[in-house]
């Protein structure tokens, strides 16, 4: 399948008046020459957004070792926090396709571990898809994982959990013979059932052969514009990470904005600028003091039951 056409022009319209994403719209939109816009997410309040946003892929990665727990490599994720956040990022998208990543040695160690690991992402992550870094090796995997009832995104091209391998985050495919074996990865593992490939780093005639080879939707991240999907980091996009990538160019600066408004909330605390309290004491007969008030911390520090934080305070 060949590449994308021109990017429609109004996305944002279409957003609030398109209907469910789902596996078989993005492989329509792949056939039909029409990208579709992917951000790894990794929380429940981002997904509500972004879903207004008009994405329609979400990918829980295994970034979320870095971007959420702080690591410096993706192998750290730990795969139940990784089921908990995809669940959270559905909860909030519930009309986007969400992505769950399979984190390092949930998939590598055993193939029924690996299924019943990937099978967790569907019933307690709610995730549409799974996606595993993979080689052709993995073909065998992915058709078992297919037959259970698993769909799955295989990821070729660099492959950060290789990292104590290859030593860095870097590319993949920049040699004749690495770009060859990548074209056979994507082949070997379309034919095992993959209902998408997502390909990462690679010089943009890797991703053209990648293209010529497969029927199934392409997702490209540093890997040129002719994919049929594109992902990015969301704090890469949004400027909240010191070194982005030299393919993520930043579309906001939300370093400045978290770091203005929390300067902003230093200042009205050290000036007890915060505004009076909203609830008033109820009256209670023979209680001098405003014992019980509405919501909030009592003086004891106990929670009182309180309403959502969505409803409307009083
Ligand atoms: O884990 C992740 O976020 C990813 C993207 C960088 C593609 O795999």
């Amino acid at each position: 399948m060949r590449g994308v056409e021109p990017v429609p022009s109004d996305m944002s319209s279409q957003a609030s008046e398109r209907s469910r994403v789902t596996l078989s719209s993005l492989a329509k939109m792949a056939r039909a020459g029409q990208p579709f816009a992917c951000l790894t997410c990794y929380d429940a309040t981002t997904a509500r957004h972004l879903a207004r946003a008009g994405l329609h892929v979400l990918l829980v990665g295994d970034t979320a070792a870095e971007m959420v727990l702080g690591f410096g490599r993706t192998i750290d994720m730990d795969l139940d926090v990784l089921i908990a956040l995809t669940a959270g990022v559905k909860r909030g998208a519930p009309d986007l396709v969400v992505m769950g990543d399979m984190p390092f040695m949930s998939y590598q160690a055993g193939e029924d571990e690996a299924i019943k690991n990937a099978g967790r992402f569907l019933t307690e992550g709610h995730a549409d898809i799974v996606k595993l870094e993979a080689d052709a090796s993995f073909g065998p995997l992915v058709a078992k994982m297919t037959r259970a009832g698993i769909p799955v995104c295989g990821h070729i091209g660099a492959r950060p959990q290789r990292v104590a391998m290859t030593g860095s985050y870097g590319s993949a495919g920049r040699t004749r013979g690495e770009a060859d074996a990548i074209v056979a990865d994507a082949v070997a593992l379309a034919e095992a059932g993959c209902v998408q490939l997502l390909i990462e780093a690679v010089p943009e005639a890797v991703t053209e052969a990648v293209l010529e080879a497969i029927s199934i939707p392409l997702i490209g991240i540093g890997a040129g514009p002719a994919c049929h999907g594109q992902v990015l980091v969301w704090q890469d996009l949004v400027g909240l990470t010191d070194r982005p990538p030299t393919f993520a160019a930043p579309a906001a600066d939300l370093a400045r904005a978290y770091q203005e408004a929390g300067r902003a909330w230093v200042v009205r605390v050290a000036n007890r600028a915060v505004g009076p309290s909203p609830y008033t004491a109820k009256p209670e007969p023979g209680s001098g003091i405003a014992g019980a008030v509405g919501g909030g911390r009592s003086a004891g520090g106990q929670e009182r039951p309180v309403a959502s934080r969505s409803e409307p305070r009083v």
